[in-house]
C-alpha cells in the first residue's frame, strides 16, 4: 500500500445493513461486508437512515453525535447524526422522523424519491461533522444513486470535498429511481443541466441510479455473469447502453455470506448443530423438526425442498406456479418463507391448503425460520429470471442443502451443475426459462436423492466444503479501492 502505514477510509452508504434493517441481500452485503477487511489497512464505516421501524433495542443503542439544517432545494430539514459501533464496525445513522417515519423502510415510490434524495444529500452533508473524512465513498443502489451527483455539484467549492472517489455498486438493476424530471428538478435544487440523457435523464424521466452510474468513478455489481449480462437489452433494464458505455470502469464481485452468523455447527435456531463430517446422521434431525413444526407429515426419507424469497417476478415464481400440480404428484416436500406480490402469497397459500402435509406456506419474514429451512431441507429451490448474486443458494450450500438454480447472474458463478459422470458439482441447474426444464431439472435430482444416495451426500460434501465466506471478495474490493484511491 502506498505511502507505507495510511489507513485507507471508507465510507459505506446504502438504505439497509444487518442487524439493524433488513427487506433482501442488500442489507447482508452491507452489514457484513465491512468486517472482512483488513482493520490495519482499510477503516470501513457504514451510514445509513435512522428509521422509526428498527427495533426499539437498536434505536436505544444509539448514540447522538450531532444536529443541523440542510437545503434541500427551498426546503430546510433537520439533519441528525447519531452513531453505534457493532461487532466493530462503527456504524452512522442519519436522523429525521418527516421522511424515516413509516411502517417500512421503502414505501411509494414519489415518497423514497424525496426521501432518498434527501439521505444522499445528508450522507454529504454530514462528513464535515463526523472527524472521518472517507478516501471512498462506496454507494449501494439506486437510493445512493444521487451521491455522486451532489457530491460532483455545489460540495466542490469546498476544499474538504475535493478529491473524495465514489463507487456505485448495482444490486439489483432493475430498480433504478425514476420520476419525473420536473419534480425531481424541484426536491433536488440541482440545475437543469443535469437533467440532460447524459446525465440523470433516461426516456423522458430523471433516474437517481443513471446519475449514480455516471458520475461514480467505479461501478460494480455483484457477480461476474451479471455485470456481462446487464451490457445486454435482455438483462439490460433500459439501461444496457450505459453499461457498455462504462464498461471500462464496470466489474463484478461476487458476493459472500457472514460465515460466523450462517454456520450448520453453531446455528442457534437449529433443533440439531451439524457440520460437513456429521450432517449424514445429523441434518435429518432437523427435517424432522421442522416438519412437526409446521404439520407436514413427518418422514425423514422424504425430499424436502425449501424457497425463502421475496415473492416477486425476479425469482421465477410464475415457473413455479405452473407446474405446482405436477410437483405435488411426486414424492417430496415444498416449504416455502417469503412475502411479497399478493398473487404469489396468495398461490402458496392455495397449494398449502391443497395439498396439506406436503406444501407448506409461511408468508412472514423471519429470520429464525430462514435459518430453519436452510439447516433442515434436502434441496433448494431457487429459479430466477435473473438474479444479479443471490445469496440463499450460499446459504443453501453452506448448509449441504443442495441448491437447484436456474443458470443466470450469481447463481451461474456460484453453483456448479452436477456431473454424474464425472462426479462433480455443488448443485442442479438448468438454461431456459422454462417451466418443464425446471421441472425436468428437479426430477433429475430426485433421482439422485432417492436412488444413489451415495452420490447425492456427495454433492453435499462439495457443497459444504466451498467457499463463499467474504475473505476473497473482500480482497477484490480492497484491489478497487487501492486503485482508486492511488
Ligand atoms: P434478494 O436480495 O434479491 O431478495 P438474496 O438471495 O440476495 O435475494 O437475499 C435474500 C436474503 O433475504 C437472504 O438472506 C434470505 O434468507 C432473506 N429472506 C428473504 N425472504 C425472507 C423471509 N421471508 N424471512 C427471512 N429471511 C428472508
Ligand atoms: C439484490 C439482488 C440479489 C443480491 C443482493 C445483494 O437484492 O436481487 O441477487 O444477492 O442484492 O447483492
Amino acid at each position: 500500500m502506498q505511502g507505507g502505514n495510511a489507513v485507507r477510509k471508507i465510507l459505506f452508504v446504502a438504505s439497509e445493513a444487518v442487524p439493524f434493517i433488513k427487506t433482501g441481500g442488500l442489507a447482508d452485503v452491507v452489514g457484513s461486508l465491512p468486517k472482512y477487511f483488513d482493520k490495519e489497512e482499510y477503516d470501513i464505516r457504514v451510514m445509513i437512515p435512522k428509521y422509526l421501524c428498527m427495533k426499539q433495542e437498536w434505536r436505544d443503542q444509539m448514540k447522538y453525535v450531532t444536529h443541523f439544517y440542510m437545503n434541500l432545494a427551498w426546503r430546510s430539514q433537520y439533519v441528525g447524526i447519531l452513531e453505534l459501533e457493532y461487532e466493530g464496525i462503527k456504524f452512522y445513522f442519519i436522523d429525521n422522523e418527516y421522511y424515516f417515519a413509516g411502517p417500512k423502510p421503502y414505501g411509494n415510490i414519489y415518497e423514497d424519491i424525496e426521501k432518498f434524495a434527501f439521505f444522499s444529500k445528508a450522507a454529504i452533508s454530514a462528513l464535515p461533522s463526523l472527524d472521518f473524512r472517507p478516501d471512498i465513498v462506496h454507494c449501494h443502489d439506486w437510493q445512493t444513486g444521487l451521491v455522486p451527483v451532489f457530491l460532483n455539484d455545489s460540495f466542490q467549492n469546498n476544499p474538504f470535498f475535493q478529491g473524495i472517489k465514489t463507487i456505485m455498486t448495482i444490486h439489483n438493476l432493475k430498480f433504478q429511481g425514476i420520476w419525473d424530471m420536473k419534480t425531481v428538478k424541484d426536491i433536488t435544487g440541482l440545475s437543469a443541466s443535469y437533467f440532460a440523457p447524459d446525465k440523470l435523464e433516461a426516456y423522458g424521466d430523471a433516474n437517481y441510479l443513471k446519475g449514480g452510474i455516471v458520475y461514480s468513478d467505479a461501478v460494480t455489481t455483484v457477480s461476474e455473469t451479471y455485470a456481462e449480462e446487464i451490457k445486454m437489452p435482455y438483462y439490460g433494464e433500459h439501461l444496457d447502453g450505459l453499461m457498455c458505455a462504462r464498461s471500462n470502469s464496470l466489474r463484478g464481485i461476487v458476493n459472500g455470506i457472514d460465515y460466523q452468523e450462517y454456520d450448520p455447527q453453531t446455528d442457534k435456531f437449529l433443533t440439531k448443530n451439524y457440520n460437513a463430517v456429521n450432517f449424514r446422521k445429523e441434518k435429518v434431525k432437523n427435517k424432522e423438526a421442522l416438519q412437526k413444526e409446521l404439520g407436514l407429515d413427518v418422514d425423514k426419507q422424504k425430499m424436502m425442498i425449501g424457497i425463502v424469497s421475496r415473492l416477486t417476478d425476479q425469482k421465477g415464481f410464475d415457473l413455479i406456479a405452473y407446474i405446482m400440480d405436477e410437483l405435488c404428484q411426486d414424492e417430496v416436500q415444498l416449504v416455502v418463507l417469503g412475502t411479497g406480490e399478493e398473487r404469489y402469497e396468495n398461490m402458496f397459500r392455495h397449494f398449502a391448503w391443497k395439498y396439506q402435509g406436503k406444501v407448506s406456506a409461511n408468508i412472514f419474514y423471519s429470520e429464525a425460520m430462514s435459518h430453519k429451512i436452510y439447516g433442515s431441507c434436502d434441496a433448494f429451490l431457487m429459479p430466477s429470471l435473473f438474479e444479479p448474486c443471490g445469496l440463499s443458494q450460499l446459504m443453501s450450500l453452506r448448509y449441504g442443502t443442495v441448491p437447484i438454480v436456474r443458470e443466470t447472474g450469481g447463481l451461474k458463478d456460484t453453483v456448479e451443475p452436477y456431473n454424474e459422470y464425472e462426479s462433480t458439482g455443488t448443485g442442479f441447474s438448468f438454461v431456459n426459462y422454462n417451466a418443464h426444464e425446471m421441472l425436468n431439472t428437479i426430477r433429475y435430482a430426485e433421482r439422485i436423492y432417492y436412488d444413489k444416495k451415495r452420490e447425492w451426500n456427495k454433492i453435499i460434501d462439495r457443497a459444504m466444503a466451498v467457499d463463499f465466506s467474504w475473505n476473497n471478495s473482500a480482497k477484490k474490493y480492497e484491489e478497487l479501492y487501492n486503485w482508486l484511491a492511488g
